[in-house]
């Protein structure tokens, strides 16, 4: 990859999180392997540094898939940018394999990208949010070969305009709050978790409320129960109880690469299916051994009398009002309507996310960018959003594709084989169009070979 002078690229990318890295990594393994001329290409990602889901780096939290489900490993094995090779670079290897653990904890996972970033830090700029995509100005007639794309400062404050052939939007995750529930300095989303507890004298949380029943609620309550020994921590769950996170090896095969291809080219019924049978692999679920060790905990404090952690299960938060510096929460069971107050210190939503959606990126571009019958955006198999006549250039999702390509889309678990394929089909389209010489017997990527 080499940078633009003129800020005219072949590829940009919005967001840098691990999904648009391992697509940095990509381009740089094609290039490194083929002998056709290198793509220029940046990265603008909004936050000062390199950072996955900081605020859940919670101490004992480990990952949900396998270290070798890194961000390269399944396009390219002998990558030397995989989870071994860090584990090598940083003398760990051996004490790693002693663990015989597939999941390294979640601290260690972001030491790794963050590895992996610093040795493409050429490419991305932070501090740096796209806050639009549109036409060149002087489009007028025939297919538009590249966009513009407003690049703001967010510490200086200045918006430049950066030129691309193609775009990949990956901007992530949006948390999700009930509705008529607004966050402030006591009413937490779990994706701002530890930021907020950081900035919070944990001597005056003396009554917590955690809502949902997923992973993060599940994490959350547990930290809170651990660091605050002085604290009531109530657990909300909508549900009767938690529910195991199925990471047994059929239904994990549902985050195989070749699973993409079964969504994809699957009709209606074939794609409900996926949903039906295997949402509990990953939404509103919770690993075995995080459910074992919170019931322990209610057990023990039922066996010694003191009790610290409540359930009220078959809840939902009605509503959430300001009393002085506390908050008093609504309670609605859904036994019946009867609602019950619960006066806080700090309640934080553990309420999941909304998958990315580039439709506020795009502006006025969204109207040459078709839809389904439901409405949701059409997109190929190579996650490229299908468009008018008028977008000749490409703009590629990395996220968002739930619709399209199943439940690896918003996960960890396809994305070097994602990458690699966005990848190629960059570099297709760009062959086609300028007829690039490729060496006789020169595979076309590095994917392919392996
Ligand atoms: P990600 O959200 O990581 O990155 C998007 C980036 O875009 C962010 O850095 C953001 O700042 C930036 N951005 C957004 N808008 C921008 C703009 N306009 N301009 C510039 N930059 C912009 N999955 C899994 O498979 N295994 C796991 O163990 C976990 N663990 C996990 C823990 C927690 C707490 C959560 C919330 C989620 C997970 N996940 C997961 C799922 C998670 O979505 C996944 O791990 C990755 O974060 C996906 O990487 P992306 O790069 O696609 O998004
Ligand atoms: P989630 O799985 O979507 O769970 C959200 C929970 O909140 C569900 O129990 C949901 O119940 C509940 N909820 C939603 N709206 C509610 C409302 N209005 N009132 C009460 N409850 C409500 O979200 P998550 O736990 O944040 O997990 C998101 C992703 O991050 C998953 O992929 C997960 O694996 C990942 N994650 C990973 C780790 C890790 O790697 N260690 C840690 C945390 C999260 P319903 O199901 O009824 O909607």
């Amino acid at each position: 990859m080499i940078a633009c002078e003129n800020e005219y690229y072949d590829v940009v990318g919005i967001g840098f999180g691990p999904s648009n890295l391992s697509l940095s990594i990509s381009l740089e393994e094609h290039h490194a392997n083929v002998l056709t001329a290198p793509l220029s290409a940046a990265f603008f990602e909004r936050q000062p540094s390199f950072g996955w889901h900081r605020n859940m780096l919670l101490p004992s939290a480990t990952m949900q898939i396998s270290f070798l489900k890194d961000l390269v490993t399944f396009r390219n094995p002998v990558s030397r940018f995989s989870f071994v090779s860090f584990l090598h670079d940083q003398g760990r290897l051996a004490q790693f394999v002693n663990r015989k653990d597939f999941f390294p904890p979640r601290q260690e996972f972001h030491q790794y990208l963050e590895w992996a970033e610093s040795k493409m830090a050429n490419v991305v700029s932070y501090d740096s949010a796209v806050t639009g995509i549109r036409l060149p100005p002087d489009h007028t007639h025939g297919p538009a070969d590249h966009v513009r794309l407003d690049v703001r400062d967010t510490v200086g404050g200045g918006t430049r305009q950066i030129k691309a052939r193609n775009v990949v939007v990956s901007t992530g995750l949006q948390p999700r709050m009930p509705d008529g529930i607004t966050r402030d300095a006591a009413v937490w989303h779990s994706s701002e978790f530890l930021g907020r507890y950081g900035r919070t004298d944990p001597a005056k949380l003396r009554s917590v409320a955690v809502v949902g029943a997923g992973q993060s609620a599940a994490e959350i309550t547990k930290f809170l129960h651990e660091k605050l020994p002085h604290a009531q921590v109530h657990a909300i769950l909508p549900s009767y109880g938690y529910s195991v996170a199925d990471d047994t090896p059929f239904a994990n095969q549902v985050f195989d690469a070749e699973a993409v291809d079964d969504y994809h080219f699957g009709d209606g019924p074939a794609r409900d299916a996926f949903w039906r049978y295997h949402r509990n692999t990953n939404y509103g679920v919770v690993d075995d051994a995080d459910i074992r060790h919170l019931y322990q905990v209610v057990y023990d404090e039922d066996v010694t009398g003191v009790k610290r952690l409540h359930y009220s299960n078959l809840t939902k938060v009605d509503s959430v009002q300001k009393a002085g510096e506390r908050r008093r929460v609504q309670l609605r069971s859904l036994r019946g309507q009867d609602l019950k107050p619960l006066d806080v210190d700090v309640i934080v939503f553990a309420t999941g996310y909304d998958t990315m959606d580039p439709t506020a990126l795009l502006g006025d571009l969204d109207r040459h960018c078709l839809r389904d019958e439901s409405g949701r955006h059409r997109v190929t198999r190579d996650y490229r959003l299908v468009t008018t006549p008028e977008l000749a250039c490409g703009i590629y999702l990395q996220g968002g594709t739930e619709h399209t390509h199943g439940l690896t889309s918003s996960l960890l678990s396809n994305i070097a084989v994602r990458s690699g394929e966005i990848a190629d089909s960059i570099i297709q389209r760009r062959a086609e169009r300028e007829v690039v010489p490729v060496a006789a017997g020169t595979p076309t990527a590095v994917h392919e070979t392996l």
